[in-house]
């Protein structure tokens, strides 16, 4: 089967990485986590306490940042991030780093510096990214866009319960004003802003369970893959 590009936006904890990387699994794809990235550049910029202001000092420090994904046998179901090297998986995940990634993500130096690794990544096709700006900037082109979304309450729910897996003890209360703050600035800044992609299909995955996510994001794949086989010429813009 033709192997396509799968493109998963959304807002803030609305289940786009874990939708994205059971379906990556399911169709035997890579999974690429491009909100991973923009952490792993926030994390650098903190350790190297990087003026963001500064353009010269995020030219310098973006020469310096190296990100890679790894599996591990340990993980097999979830590549680590690594900053030059190291792994940061746990760390990029943390709420210090929640609280400026989307600072960080407006800096169009940064957003060109990500973008053209991510297109490097997808060149053969056959995989999955979720973010922000995948179905608008990153990959225009790609066969299935989705645009998922969810209640604020119920994000900020998962998100906790996601931290407190990880022993990170967060309020519900501080998570939503994370998501919400973020949201804002995502949607509104000048480069790249969190939108639907015009052919993004949306998905409300407020009240469906997580099998049935999938489910329903798998379906839409294979038609896509199917239709690719049988007839290449197949609008790339139907909503099927
Ligand atoms: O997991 P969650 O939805 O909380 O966020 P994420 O996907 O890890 O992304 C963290 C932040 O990175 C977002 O709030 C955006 O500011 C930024 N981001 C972006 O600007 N563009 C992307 N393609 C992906 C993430």
């Amino acid at each position: 089967m033709k192997k396509i590009i799968i493109a998963i936006d959304g807002y803030s904890a609305c289940g786009k990485s874990t939708t994205a990387k059971a379906v990556a699994a399911a169709l035997g794809y890579t999974y690429i986590d491009s909100g991973a990235m923009y952490r792993a550049v926030t994390l650098y910029f903190m350790r190297h306490q990087v003026d963001l202001e500064d353009e010269e000092a995020i030219s310098h420090a973006l020469q310096n940042i190296e990100i890679e994904f790894r599996s591990l046998p340990e993980y097999p179901c979830k590549a680590q991030t690594y900053l030059n090297g190291h792994n940061v998986e746990e760390e990029i995940r943390s709420m210090e780093v929640s609280r400026l990634v989307s600072q960080v993500s407006k800096i169009p130096q940064v957003r060109r510096f990500l973008v053209a690794q991510q297109q490097k990544m997808g060149k053969k096709k056959g995989i999955v990214m979720d973010g922000r700006d995948i179905g608008t900037v990153v990959f225009p082109e790609a066969e299935l866009k989705l645009f998922l979304t969810a209640d604020l309450e119920e994000r900020a729910r998962r998100r906790q319960a996601e931290l407190l897996a990880k022993d990170q003890v967060v309020s519900l209360e501080e998570v939503k004003e994370n998501l919400r703050t973020r949201d804002l600035i995502d949607t509104t800044r000048s480069e790249s802003p969190l939108r639907k992609a015009e052919d993004a299909i949306e998905i409300d995955t407020t009240h469906i369970t997580f099998d049935e996510q999938v489910e329903m994001v798998l379906r839409k794949a294979y038609h896509k893959m199917m239709c690719y086989q049988v007839a290449p010429c197949c609008p790339t813009k139907s909503q099927a």
